[in-house]
């Protein structure tokens, strides 16, 4: 069994984070995205993992290397241009060889690991096994159509669902797969998609079995998933405290802290991760905000948020809430009247002002 993940893309809804960072490396309390993707790999035992990225993308290699911390060998495979999914694992088809793998989209976050998905893919001994997960807006995924036990037709992203399931993007395949992405067509859109691929399976006698996730699970596409993401995962952080807490300061809840980090005259309410280098002062970090290294919260509140490393907030009245903000931001509010917004956005920024 070997794995294949993805780290290419447009990243184009994450903008403009994404116009300096690779998606893939946003991070949820404090990792980066593809970390639990490369974790979920090694608690399923999988050891040969390959991770395709961008053309000329060195950002990813530079963060796994061999991937030997995650126990797993990562290979990298560029793709020239994002043409599609099916795209990805007609490229990959050197790597996989004859092996059956687990295909699984770097973007996609759940609870629980993909070990009894794989378990179940064995068991089954279908072609192809395909994980479902019921949803609000069916139409931003795959949609199967289900009759019974089987499901009968996939469609990507279909104006009139036929069921109220997404296929995630967690893909077990034995070498039957590259038949179909090598015999279809690209859409309307220009890219190879994965479920056509599954139409293919299906229309071709190969038998496509799937299991449901009951529990958590996001395709982390919007800033409001990356948030939600991140309080999925804070909810299960241990707490660890080695942080500097002067004795004016409460720090409740969960809360993880790293080196060298300093929290004065404040209150953090877990659960809440700082990373190293922290400085709180007369502030409030409240639940479900991650902090990245160096960062500096002083005179501020914030809660629900992911801060990226090296950002400030310097006396900002009003609380930041629901936001996220990229690497070496600096948020503050000027003491001096007339009171005036200055702004400084780079391009497809967005800032609400209250
Ligand atoms: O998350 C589940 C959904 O993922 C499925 O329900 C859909 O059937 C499937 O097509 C896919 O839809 P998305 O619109 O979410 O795919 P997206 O373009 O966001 O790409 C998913 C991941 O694959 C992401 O990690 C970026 C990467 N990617 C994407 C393309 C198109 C590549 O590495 N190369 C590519 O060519």
């Amino acid at each position: 069994m070997k794995g294949l993940l993805t780290a290419g893309g447009h990243g184009t809804r994450l903008r403009p984070i994404t116009h300096t960072k690779n998606k893939h490396l946003i991070p949820i309390a404090n990792r980066p995205m593809l970390a639990y993707a490369i974790d979920y790999m090694a608690e399923a035992e999988i050891e040969e993992v390959a991770i395709i990225v961008n053309a000329g993308d060195r950002e990813i290699e530079t963060v796994f290397g061999s991937g030997e911390s995650y126990g797993v060998k990562l290979t990298y495979i560029e793709q020239d241009a994002p043409l599609g999914l099916a795209h990805v694992v007609k490229i990959a088809e050197p790597f996989i060889g004859d092996d059956s793998f687990l295909f699984y989209l770097g973007d996609n976050i759940l609870v629980g690991g993909v070990k009894k998905f794989l378990e179940e893919f064995e068991r089954t001994q279908s072609n192809c096994h395909l994980v479902l997960s019921r949803v609000a807006d069916p139409e931003r995924f795959g949609v199967p159509k289900i009759d019974g036990d089987r499901i009968v037709s996939i469609e990507e992203k279909p104006a009139n669902p036929k069921s109220d399931f997404a296929i995630t993007g967690i893909y077990f395949y034995d070498s039957s797969i590259f038949e179909a992405v090598n015999s279809i067509e690209p859409s309307d859109r220009g890219e190879l998609e994965i479920s056509d691929a599954h139409q293919y399976l299906l229309d071709n006698g190969k038998s496509v079995s799937f299991s449901e996730i009951t529990g958590w699970w996001k395709d982390t596409g919007k800033p409001s998933d990356l948030l939600e993401a991140n309080r999925l995962v804070l909810d299960n952080v241990a707490g660890s405290k080695s942080a500097n807490v002067d004795e004016k300061s409460s720090v409740t809840g969960k809360v993880a802290t790293g080196e060298g980090t300093t929290i004065v005259n404040s209150q953090v309410r877990g659960p809440a991760v700082l990373g190293d280098n922290v400085y709180v002062k007369n502030a409030y970090v409240g639940p479900y905000t991650a902090i990245s290294d160096n960062c500096r919260i002083v005179g501020s509140e914030v809660e629900y948020s992911i801060i990226m490393s090296g950002s400030s907030l310097e006396n900002v009245e009003c609380r930041i809430e629901g936001s996220l903000l990229g690497h070496d931001v600096e948020l503050s509010q000027s003491q001096i009247r007339p009171r005036a917004h200055r702004i400084m956005v780079g391009d497809q920024g967005r800032v609400e002002v209250a």
